[in-house]
């Protein structure tokens, strides 16, 4: 999983199965992505006619599990500044009605007039801006008087256990770098610090959730490759691929050990659900 997704070069001995921005939809959205965005459009309880921001969209999974939602009535802008996932959530999402409008703009400065939506949401994506107030007050600010806000964000690493022995396992053998990538969508925030942050951005009647769900490989082999192929370290990972792929696995399968069963590898996957108006 990544922040700033970029489209990572096909690479021989990595098997890389196509570019960034499709890996991470076929592989990363099934598993997490979309079962999150019902979850949070469910929850925000998005409505008929309603006009809802996707903030961050990437692939675009919030915007067009919104659609339906709202109808011809409505209106879903998906807005990111990744230019390639912005080109895999437009064709992704060809077919919906209403037609969801797709920009690329940075979260913490919205072209949009204030008061313009009724909805915005934004999963996994407050973690990754260098001003996490900032893109708050904007979604504040372009959301009417009596609006919502949703957003997603995971827990910290601790509480994700296999992404903290993927980032070991990459620190030990690829490098600091990569096991810091994997280790950024995991900021270290409870609820209250989520509450504060909204607090000063000016947002008071706050709720948070929980969500806890199972995320299923069938090997540790398979998490590695898929985390690898939707990452944007595809290509350093690749580079050494050849030479420490038996021994990453190897170590990948032993600290895993207590998450395998007869299917392959399951583990919790731990995120914060915080509406705001
Ligand atoms: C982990 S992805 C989540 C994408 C999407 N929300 C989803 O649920 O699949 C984080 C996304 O945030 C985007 N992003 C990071 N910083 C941004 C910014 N300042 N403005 C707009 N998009 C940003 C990245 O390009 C990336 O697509």
């Amino acid at each position: 999983m990544s922040g700033n997704v970029e489209a990572p070069q096909e690479t021989e001995g990595w098997q890389l199965e196509g570019r960034g921005p499709e890996a991470y939809e076929a592989y990363l959205v099934p598993k997490f992505f979309r079962p999150w965005a019902e979850r949070l459009v469910s929850v925000a309880g998005t409505a008929e006619g309603e006009r809802v921001l996707d903030v961050g969209c990437g692939t675009g999974i919030v915007a067009r599990s919104a659609a339906p939602h709202v109808g011809d009535q409505g209106r879903v802008v998906g807005v990111d500044l990744n230019r390639a996932m912005l080109e895999t959530a437009r064709r992704e999402g060809a077919h919906l009605t209403p037609e969801v409008e797709w920009r690329q703009e940075d979260a913490t400065e919205l072209s949009f007039e204030d008061d313009t939506f009724d909805l915005a949401l934004s999963q996994q994506v407050l973690q990754f801006v260098s001003d996490p107030t900032k893109l708050l007050a904007e979604l504040r600010r372009v959301v009417r008087p009596g609006g919502r806000v949703g957003l997603n964000v995971l827990r910290p690493i601790q509480h994700n256990p296999s992404y903290e022995i993927l980032a070991e396992v990459l620190e030990r053998h690829v490098g600091e770098e990569s096991g810091a990538m994997i280790r950024s969508p995991f900021p270290e925030w409870s609820g209250a610090t989520l509450r504060e942050l909204m607090g000063e951005a000016g947002f008071d009647r706050i709720s948070l959730l929980l969500d806890i769900r199972p995320v299923r490989y069938p090997s540790a082999e398979e998490y590695l490759r898929q985390e690898a192929a939707s990452s944007p370290l595809a290509a350093s990972i690749a580079g050494t691929y050849e030479t420490v792929r038996t021994k990453m696995v190897d170590r990948l399968e032993e600290a895993l050990e207590a998450y395998t069963d007869r299917d392959g590898v399951v583990f919790p996957m731990e995120t914060h659900l915080v509406m705001a108006s």
